[in-house]
């Protein structure tokens, strides 16, 4: 083995843990916009003033006059945009409603007219300058406003995967239960704002449609774009090398793409675009704000009998996007019944999506928020509830749990946080400088998936290996993981490995979400490894000198090629994926079920009169199975750490009746943590091989790492202040 991650010797060198630590901070790495390719043209939108109508009559005049300007296009006929549907429903678009195919004003800052210029001012200033005259219509931007429509999922989408979960009478337990808690908790819509905004690049090469995008499924824009604008999907090609975060949200094809390659074709131009940060509030798909009522039943020792969540959880009024809150809160702990029940509210906004441990955060939210009130109400110690309640059994199920190390999670992040010294009276505990302290737990699952892949390695007679994979690099590491696990297996030089990724032409790209893009691309990497070996006729398991096998078998080059499917998964699945469709497979496989688990320990201060909030550490646990890449999964659990203190201190999408949209678009408005805010973040796992779910044993990390920070800090202010805050952001209002 080549790569050690501790060595004695000391630590090695960055790009040997994060390979593409050097292309990064050197800005050698090329992300969507980087590309300027000769001749290329801006475009910009400008977008609706209402929150919902009709389009009378547009004034593009005055944005014609700028020097500069080259198109100015208010619609697109139906064949020549056609559509594509929303994701969720088989689609390849993050919503079915395409801009500039109609006078319909769906919501608040839809798109209304794309503008082509030869540089980005003139492009901005022309869109500016574009009037519209509206018929307007009523709306309802809020979930609990008139007019918003509330459908029970089941009902509304009938897959399986998406029904009511129900075990048992969870109603009777409930009733018959001695300790009762019932609370209802609400969580606001969020935007996710990656540091990089929607960003693409176009350009035709004769009948050829060459794409350079910020996309997390690279598939998704190349058979959206050949769906959009009547193409062979084998003429579109698609790349996506790095994306400055996706976070979910670049989860398939965003409605400026077939507008900008039709304005590239009538140009003869390549054609960027990069959405302005306030428009990405509006286009980009968002965390939806849900509401969630948690009744849970115990006896008088805290041993759960029941559990009942129900949740109502926003979607747009053209596309349902389907809530799986209750896949996580039904898992979670030992519960004999439990009844799950989803419905959607039908606002006027655009369509809701995935955004890091999209239902997961708050559902893990209202349920760990009401564990800590049993803790209470049982007078029984949080941690301890929690491991009374543990189980090695699905309870929605019966199957097993391929790993699950919770408890071990729980009893590692007590210790290293040194939560034994806590006293559990509310504001207690006082700080040397005066502050209330207030210590909190949650712990929280991330459902284990797979999807099907195809992995291509070569070896070159120079050492190199090129691994060209489905997975796309978001900044959460998968470079890494797979350079590492080829230089571990093969024993080679970690820089000797290249990594393709996120790129159509070598490899299909499912999208890469869910956390299942290291147990994914892995384990497919891994069989292509295996059959490298046996072509090269390398049987022992030692290091392979590739030069060296390669002479023998008097070749420079050799390239094999392995496909993978997730448990049970049917191959038809590959299929799909090379269809560009999505095939998604897990948590429940045909003899196990796999989740991810965490701990988070957290301390709050609150200063005594202003009652400002503070989050001195944060100790978090995670059970992710095998750490394929501990830089970059240490670095994941971190970010979602940051974002989970995010969601319960600062971020809210605001909206108002009177306006219709998304008030506060802007990273002023809109605040998140900055490094103020942020101090020590403990982070360790379990590092278990989870070799059920794969051979690698790796399951996912970037999304569990978030999943209940938000609940500890609010139980952190609980046990600093005595308040129980029920609607996240916590602000200072609530603890005055
Ligand atoms: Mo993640 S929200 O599934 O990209």
């Amino acid at each position: 083995m080549t790569v050690t991650d501790t060595p004695a010797t000391g630590t090695p060198p960055l790009d040997t843990r994060r390979v593409d630590a050097y292309e990064k901070v050197t800005g050698r790495a090329r992300y969507a916009a980087d590309r300027v390719p000769e001749g290329v043209a801006y475009g910009a939108f400008a977008t609706a003033r209402i929150g919902k109508g009709r389009i009378v009559r547009i004034d593009t005049s005055a944005a014609e006059a700028v020097p500069g300007v080259q198109l100015v296009i208010t619609k697109f006929g139906p064949d020549e945009l056609r559509d594509v549907g929303f994701l969720i429903a088989g689609g390849h678009a993050v919503q079915s409603l395409q801009p500039l195919r109609g006078d319909h004003v769906a919501y608040r800052g839809q798109p209304i007219a794309l503008v082509i210029a030869d540089n980005l001012v003139a492009a901005t200033e022309a869109a500016q300058l574009i009037t519209a005259e509206y018929q307007p219509e009523p709306f309802a931007v809020k979930i609990d406003a008139e007019g918003a429509n509330t459908l029970v999922q089941e009902q509304a989408i009938p897959l399986p995967f998406l029904a009511d979960i129900k075990v048992g009478d969870a109603d009777a337990a409930f009733a018959a239960s001695t300790v009762r808690i019932a609370s209802t908790y609400e969580h606001p819509a969020q935007h996710a704002v990656p540091m990089e905004p929607f960003a693409s690049v176009v350009h035709w090469d004769g009948d050829k449609l060459i794409v350079n995008d910020s996309t997390q499924n690279a598939n998704a824009v190349r058979f959206g774009l050949a769906t959009q604008l009547g193409l062979d999907p084998a003429d579109v090609e698609v790349t996506s090398p790095y994306l400055g975060g996706g976070f979910g949200n670049k989860n398939s094809m965003y409605g400026h793409l077939g507008p900008i390659a039709i304005a590239s074709r009538r140009l003869g131009r390549p054609v960027k675009m990069v959405l302005p940060r306030p428009q990405t509030f509006h286009t980009g798909s968002f965390r939806p704000n849900s509401v969630h009522t948690v009744h849970l039943g115990a006896d008088e020792n805290g041993k759960l009998r029941a559990a009942i969540h129900e949740v109502d959880q926003q979607t747009s009024r053209h596309d349902l996007f389907p809530s799986e809150a209750t896949t996580v809160s039904s898992r979670l702990y030992a519960v004999p019944t439990f009844r799950g029940r989803q419905r959607l509210v039908q606002t006027d906004v655009q369509t809701p999506g995935f955004m890091r441990a999209p239902f997961e955060s708050p559902a893990m939210f209202a349920l760990e928020s009401a564990m800590d009130e049993l803790a209470y109400a049982t007078g029984r110690d949080p941690v301890e509830l929690r491991l009374a309640n543990d189980t090695a059994v699905d309870p929605v199920t019966g199957l097993p749990f391929s790993g699950r190390h919770l408890a071990e999670c729980l009893r590692r992040g007590a210790a290293r946080f040194g939560w034994d010294a806590r006293d559990p009276q509310p504001a207690s505990m006082i700080a040397e400088d005066g502050s209330i302290l207030g210590w909190g737990v949650a712990a929280g699952c991330y459902p284990g998936s797979i999807v099907p892949t195809v992995a291509h390695v070569s070896a070159t007679e120079d050492g190199t290996i090129t691994v060209a994979v489905g997975g796309h690099e978001m900044g959460q590491g998968i470079r890494s993981a797979i350079a590492l696990l080829v230089a571990r297996d093969l024993g080679v030089p970690v820089n000797k490995v290249i990594v393709l990724v996120g790129d159509t032409r070598v490899a299909p790209q499912h999208l890469t979400a869910g956390s299942w893009g290291t147990s994914s691309a892995l384990p497919a990497v891994q069989a292509a490894i295996d059959e490298l070996r046996k072509a090269l006729d390398v049987t022992d398991p030692d290091d392979v000198d590739i030069p060296a096998a390669l002479r023998a078998k008097g070749k420079s080059v050799v390239t094999v090629e392995a496909s993978t499917l997730a448990p049970g998964q049917p191959p038809q699945a590959l299929d799909q994926l090379k269809g560009g469709g999505l095939a998604i497979g897990g948590p429940v496989y045909p003899e196990f079920v796999t989740f991810s688990w965490v701990a988070h320990f957290v301390e709050v201060r609150v200063e005594p009169t202003t009652r400002r909030i503070r989050v001195p550490r944060v100790v978090s646990v995670v059970d992710c199975g095998r750490v394929a890449s501990p830089v970059t999964a240490a670095s994941q659990v971190r970010g979602g750490v940051v974002w989970g203190i995010g969601a319960a201190l600062r971020e809210a999408s605001e909206v108002d009746d009177r306006f219709g949209g998304f008030l506060n678009t802007t990273l002023e408005e809109y605040p998140v943590p900055v490094n103020a805010d942020i101090h020590q973040i403990d982070v360790d796992f379990i590092d278990e091989p989870d070799l059920l779910f794969n051979p690698v044993g790796v399951k996912g990390v970037g999304e569990v790492g978030m999943v209940g920070v938000a609940a500890a800090v609010a139980n952190a202010v609980h046990h600093a202040t005595g308040r129980r805050v029920h609607r996240l952001p916590i602000r200072l209002e609530n603890v005055l």
